[in-house]
């Protein structure tokens, strides 16, 4: 079975064809970032028109990559929330639209289980039963899985996600939009120890997350080193990139840990935007290896919003029974 699987929620137009045998055969993407980067963020109503502009000519470049044709897909699935309403509407209305006129069902995939099973995407694939770190723009969940669709939500962020905290910190420094991946790379050149932030939550006795103080930290040591200094220089921005990164993967990766030890598994699986990032990568690479245990990413293009991860959701969902094919419903609401 073949499943078109369009992705809308947020500044990513993505587009798959995954065979539920055969796995991704094709996948297209077209990000916005360039777009909404001259505003500092994403600004909802240039998204949706955006995904407009973007998605029928990334289903025919997938259609075509998979040297197929219309007629031979058999599902459309679409992302059905949460993310930005009018964004996933143009998602969900494209894909009904093609669904209802090819007499096909219609697939809504919650855009987390999306990221959650995205690392069965590359080899090796995890096993369930795993415990899965889920950190993306929005979100920050951790998790046991045991199954598709069984999902056991652990601990989640109280306030910000750690993406935001990224994101907002990166502001802060005057780097571009989206700020993850640019203080990332800043911190490459910076020195974690010349400035020290707090780690929120990372004792408290759940597997909880708090990140939105971070912010607030750096913009108190931002003010510290331009009363003492002047200006931010090159340097030192780098280190607080550092330090604001060594405290989020601090936090994050402590609580994974500390999710693992309390279940007793093995695997540990590791999905959303924030799964990109080297450090975090390194650092619960090691700490799984310490103690016998595998950690699983999804391969870095796919860390991201895609359309893989949305077709890929889908597919598992029908081999495990989940979705009832005989029965056209769509109209599916939306889930901001
Ligand atoms: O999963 P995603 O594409 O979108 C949501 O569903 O939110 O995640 C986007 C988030 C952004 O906050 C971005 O800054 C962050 O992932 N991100 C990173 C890195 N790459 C993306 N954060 C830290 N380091 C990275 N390398
Ligand atoms: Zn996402």
């Amino acid at each position: 079975m073949k499943i078109l699987g369009i992705e809308s929620s947020c500044d990513e137009t993505g587009v798959a064809i995954v065979d539920t045998e055969q796995g991704l055969l094709a996948h297209a993407l077209h990000t916005q970032i360039a777009m909404h980067q001259a505003y500092g963020g994403v600004v909802p109503e240039l998204a949706s028109r955006d995904h407009i502009r973007r998605v029928i000519p990334l289903i025919e470049a997938v259609i075509k990559e998979a040297n197929l044709s219309l007629q031979d897909i058999d599902a459309v699935a679409y992302t059905a929330g949460p993310g930005l309403a009018g964004a996933l509407l143009v998602g969900a209305s494209v894909a009904q639209a093609f669904a209802w006129s090819h007499n096909l069902p219609a697939i809504p995939i919650h855009h987390l289980e999306g990221h959650l099973l995205s690392p069965m995407l590359a080899d090796p694939v995890p096993a369930f039963p795993f415990i899965a770190l889920l950190v993306s723009g929005g979100h920050t969940q951790i998790m046991r899985v045991d199954g598709v669709g069984q999902y056991e939500l652990l601990g989640e962020t109280l306030d910000d996600a750690a993406g935001e905290a990224f994101d907002k910190s990166a502001k802060l420094l005057g780097l571009p939009y989206p700020g993850g991946p640019h203080l990332s790379k800043l911190a490459e050149q910076g020195d974690e120890t010349v400035y020290s932030l707090p780690r929120p939550m990372k004792y408290s006795h759940d597997l909880d997350f708090s990140f939105s103080g971070l912010k607030t930290a750096v913009l108190t040591t931002l003010h510290k080193i331009e009363a003492e200094k002047g200006t931010l220089d090159t340097q030192n921005k780098a280190n607080l990139a550092a330090s604001v990164q060594a405290a989020i993967v601090d936090v994050l990766g402590f609580k994974a840990i500390k999710a693992i030890k309390e279940s007793g598994l093995k695997r540990l699986v590791v999905a959303g935007g924030v799964g990109a990032n080297k450090q975090l990568r390194a650092f619960l690479t090691d700490e799984m290896q310490k103690r016998g245990g595998t950690v699983y990413f999804p391969p870095l293009q796919l860390c991201t919003d895609n359309g893989a991860m949305i077709a890929h959701a889908a597919s598992e969902r029908v081999k495990a029974g989940l979705v009832d094919l005989s029965h056209k419903q769509y109209g599916e609401s939306v889930r901001p």
